[in-house]
C-alpha cells in the first residue's frame, strides 16, 4: 500500500494503454465547471468541507432518542432516498443480530410488493417503533405509498404520540411529503436544495437512519472531508477519482460496454447497490454509458466466473478492496488432515481471501479482462466516508466526459408514467 488513502491501479494496462495528455484539458475543463456551478445540484461537492457541528448534534440526539425509546426504526425511501443509508450500514455493521443497543433498522418504499408491506407491519406488531420517511420529491409512489399505510399503523398503535415516533427527511420548502409532515407537525430533516438524490447519502438522507444503526457519523464525515481536500485538484496525476473516471472513459472509447464492480466482502453487497445506482443513473443517457453491474466473490465465482473468464470480451472489472476487516478467523489444524486444509492451517481466513482476490485479479487480468484495483486500508467509516466521495466525484466527471448531465434522470419518468396511465384507467373500468 502507498500512503494514499485510496490507491487506483490498472494491472493489465497493456490492454488500455491511455494518452493521458488528451484528458489533460477536457478534464480540466469539467473540474473548472463543477467547482464553480451555481446551476447544478452541486451542493455535495463542497459539503464536507462545511462546519456541520450542529446538524450532527441534532441528528445524534434524534437518533439516541430512537435507540432508546425504539426496537426498530422503519427507514422508508428509494433509490438515493434509501440505497446509501443500506449501504453503509450493511458495511459497517456486524453480520448477524441486532445493531447497537439491539435496535433494528429495517427498510421499506422500494417496492409496492403487497407481501413484503404485510409481513414487515405484522413484524412490527409486538416491538417499539419510529419510522424514518426520506424523500426528496415528496411524490414517489413507492415510498408515498409505503408510508400511507405505515402512517395509518403509527396512528392506529400510537394514537397523538405517533406525531412524535414519525421524523421525515425532505427539501426544506417544496413537496407534498412537506405538506403532510407540516399538518401532523412531524420532525424534519432538510435534503439541501442543491444536493439530488444518488449524492445524498452524506445528508441527513443517510446520516440518521445509520447513526440509529451505530456508525460513526463523524468519521463518515472526515472520510469525506478528507477526499474533498485531497481530490479538490484538477491533475490527473494526483487526483485518484478523475484517474478513475479517465480509465472507464478510455475502456468505453475502446467499445467495452460493461463495468463489473466486484468485492470480496459480502458486507459490501448493499455497497455495490448504492454504486450501481450512483452510474447508472448519472450516465445512461443520450444512448450512452458504461451498464454498472457487480458481483460478489466468491460466490459469483461460481455463478459468473465462466463468462468473465471466457464470455464476450465486453466486460471490465473494477476491483473494490479493504485490506483491513475487523473479525477474523483462524484454521484450525486437524489432526486427520481428512480435507487435506493442513497446509493453510494457522492462516486466517481474511488471509485467505485476501490471495484468493489477488488470484482471481491475475485469472481475469490474463483471459483479457481489464483489472483496475480500488484499494483502502480498512474497511471503517472514515474510510467508507472518503470512498463515498471519491465514488461520487469520479461519477461526476466520468458523465461530464461522455458529454451528458450526471444530476437528471428523465429516463425514469417513462415507466412513472405509463403505470399512472394503467392505474387511471383501471380506475375507470374498475
Ligand atoms: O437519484 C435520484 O434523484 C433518484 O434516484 C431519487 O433519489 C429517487 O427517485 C427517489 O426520489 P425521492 O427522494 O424524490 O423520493
Amino acid at each position: 500500500m502507498t500512503t494514499q488513502l485510496l490507491q487506483t491501479t490498472i494491472l493489465n494496462d497493456s490492454l488500455i494503454q491511455i494518452n493521458w495528455s488528451d484528458y489533460e484539458v477536457p478534464v480540466a475543463n469539467i473540474h473548472h465547471h463543477l467547482e464553480s456551478t451555481i446551476d447544478e445540484p452541486t451542493g455535495w461537492l463542497h459539503l464536507p468541507l462545511e462546519n456541520q457541528e450542529n446538524l450532527l448534534n441534532s441528528i445524534q440526539l434524534v437518533a439516541n432518542e430512537i435507540k432508546l425509546q425504539a426496537d426498530v426504526l422503519v427507514v422508508v425511501g428509494v433509490g438515493g432516498s434509501f440505497l446509501g443509508a443500506r449501504a453503509i450500514q450493511d458495511a459497517l455493521t456486524p453480520y448477524f443480530g441486532l445493531h447497537q443497543n439491539g435496535i433494528e433498522v429495517v427498510y421499506a418504499g422500494q417496492n409496492m410488493s403487497g407481501a413484503y408491506i404485510k409481513q414487515l407491519l405484522d413484524s412490527l406488531a409486538t416491538k417499539e417503533v419510529y419510522v424514518n420517511v426520506i424523500s426528496k420529491s415528496g411524490t414517489t409512489m413507492e415510498p408515498a405509498l409505503a408510508f400511507r399505510l405505515i402512517r395509518s399503523f403509527m396512528k392506529q398503535r400510537y394514537g397523538e404520540e405517533a406525531k412524535n415516533r414519525i421524523i421525515v427527511t425532505t427539501d426544506a420548502k417544496r413537496g407534498i411529503l412537506k405538506q403532510i409532515a407540516d399538518d401532523a407537525d412531524y420532525r424534519q430533516f432538510v435534503i439541501p436544495e442543491n444536493i439530488g438524490g444518488r449524492y445524498s447519502v452524506l445528508t441527513p438522507v443517510g446520516l440518521l437512519p445509520v447513526a440509529v444503526a451505530g456508525v460513526d457519523i463523524e468519521q463518515l464525515l472526515e472520510g469525506a472531508k478528507e477526499a474533498a481536500s485531497k481530490l479538490k485538484n484538477e491533475h490527473l496525476e494526483t487526483n485518484e477519482a478523475y484517474r478513475y473516471a479517465v480509465i472507464r472513459h478510455a475502456l468505453y472509447s475502446k467499445g467495452y460496454q460493461i463495468e463489473m464492480l466486484a468485492s470480496f466482502e459480502p458486507a459490501l453487497a448493499k455497497f455495490h447497490d448504492w454504486w450501481k445506482q450512483l452510474f447508472g443513473e448519472s450516465e445512461g443517457k443520450d444512448k450512452k454509458g458504461l451498464y454498472p453491474t457487480t458481483v460478489n466473490f466468491s460466490t459469483d465465482l461460481h455463478a459468473i466466473g465462466q463468462f468473465i473468464q471466457e464470455g464476450s470480451p465486453i466486460i471490465f472489472e473494477t476491483l473494490l478492496h479493504f485490506h483491513d476487516i475487523t473479525d477474523d478467523c483462524c484454521v484450525p489444524y486437524a489432526e486427520k488432515n481428512e480435507d487435506k486444509l493442513n497446509y493453510l492451517s494457522s492462516r486466517t481466513f481474511n488471509e485467505i481471501n485476501a490471495i484468493s482476490k489477488q488470484g482471481t485479479a491475475l485469472a481475469h487480468a490474463e483471459g483479457g479482462v481489464p483489472v483496475i484495483q480500488l484499494e483502502l486500508e480498512r474497511l471503517d467509516a472514515y474510510h467508507l466516508g472518503y470512498l463515498i466521495y471519491f465514488f461520487m466525484k469520479a461519477c461526476a466527471m466520468s458523465a461530464y466526459l461522455l458529454n451528458v448531465n450526471p444530476f437528471d434522470q428523465p429516463g425514469v419518468e417513462a415507466y412513472k408514467k405509463k403505470m399512472l396511465e394503467l392505474l387511471n384507467e383501471q380506475k375507470v373500468s374498475f
